[in-house]
């Protein structure tokens, strides 16, 4: 479905957003992987983070659920519906985690426990926060397993998942990640060890669910058909900062960015104009600059519009127009570009 005909999470802004995310920053053992970045996801609506491998995402997706490892500094502020995710009690989180927050891994194996059954690893869910019997948690598994479209769905509870194929595991995935009602889904890359047709299935579960059930999603992928088809609204990341953050519709329309520009150009947009290939963003000439130890703007040694200023300072990411971008150039486009350093 295009973003345009989606409900925006916005009309229910007035509750205040759902999971609000300020000066958020992730250092693993010397390497800053996370700089600074602040976004929010409102109620019911699907945000979708993308950039290309090592930008952050995922160590975003695990700070916000605090399950980075241990060493790991963390800073900033994470405020799910009125609780400050970072400073509540670790029996308080355990009960945010899976029930109120759920989350979806890209391959299931490594979530799964290979020696209990599917069923069992969801009526777990049930029992701990639901507090059903485990009869009851069996009996809410099963219609789980119908909700996620498992075909014979009862007789599927006593499988483990070397019985199931990708699609059928991830699906398990996505049953154990809704079980409980849960108001934000955070699903890192959640179809790309499946195939392409698999892919647009599980997405297309997991965004009526959504709908169905009235949860947001902060969907984390590298591919832009994805962006383009399932979002509200997108933050594009590069080397650890947020350089664009804007309506999806408003960003395939018209990306300002530099960055966002060349995932587009590398992106096949098709005729009808709605649909994206599964172009991957490592089509942009150039290979990702450390986020730890840059003076400037990250993406300068790739961008062919880079000043000599971009080489000295960071660029903040400031409201422009109908979004939020991080680029001087883009939002003061009368500096002449300094191609003699980028050399193109
Ligand atoms: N446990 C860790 N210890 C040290 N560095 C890490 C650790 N986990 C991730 N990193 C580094 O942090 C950076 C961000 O990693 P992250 O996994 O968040 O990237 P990503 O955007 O999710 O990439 P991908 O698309 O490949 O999943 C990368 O440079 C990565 O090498
Ligand atoms: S700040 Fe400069 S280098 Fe960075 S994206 Fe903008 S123009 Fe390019
Ligand atoms: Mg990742």
């Amino acid at each position: 479905m295009p973003p345009s005909t989606r409900t925006p999470g916005s009309i229910l802004r007035s509750q205040g957003p759902l999971l609000d995310v300020r000066n958020l920053s992730v250092t693993f053992p010397g390497h800053l992987a996370v700089r600074d970045i602040s976004f929010h996801i409102d109620h019911g609506e699907t945000l979708a983070l993308v950039g290309e491998s090592g930008c952050g995402k995922s160590a975003t997706s695990f700070a916000l659920m605090r399950l980075l490892p241990r060493g790991t500094a963390v800073a900033g502020e994470v405020n799910f519906n009125g609780i400050d995710l970072f400073r509540t009690d670790a029996r308080a989180l355990r009960n945010i985690r899976g029930k109120r927050i759920g989350l979806i891994l890209q391959e299931p194996m490594t979530s799964l426990n290979p020696v209990r059954t599917i069923g069992d690893q969801i009526a777990e869910g049930l029992v701990r926060h639901e507090k059903l019997t485990w009869t009851q948690a069996r009996t809410r598994t099963a219609e789980l397993l119908d909700l996620v479209r498992i075909p014979d769905a009862a007789r599927r509870y006593d499988d483990y998942p070397h019985n199931m194929s990708g699609g059928m595991r991830q699906r398990v995935m996505i049953a154990m990640a809704v079980s409980c009602n849960p108001q934000l889904v955070i699903a890192d890359e959640p179809t790309t060890a499946l195939d392409v047709t698999l892919q647009s299935e599980v997405l297309e579960l997991l965004d009526s669910l959504r709908r169905q059930l009235q949860m947001a999603l902060l969907l984390i992928t590298h591919d832009l058909g994805v962006v383009a088809q399932w979002a509200d609204r997108v933050a594009v990341m590069y080397a650890g900062r947020i350089v664009e953050q804007a309506a999806a519709h408003d960003l395939f329309e018209r990306p300002v960015h530099p960055y966002s520009q060349g995932l587009m150009r590398a992106t096949l947009r098709l005729d009808d104009g709605t649909h994206y290939s599964n172009a991957r963003l490592s089509e942009i000439p150039g290979s990702v600059a450390s986020a730890a130890g840059e003076q400037g703007c990250a993406f300068a040694p790739r961008c062919s519009q880079a000043t000599e200023a971009c080489y000295h300072a960071p660029p903040a990411l400031v409201p422009f127009r109908d979004r939020l971008v991080a680029c001087r150039v883009a939002v003061e486009p009368s500096e002449e570009p300094f191609r003699a350093v980028v050399g193109r």
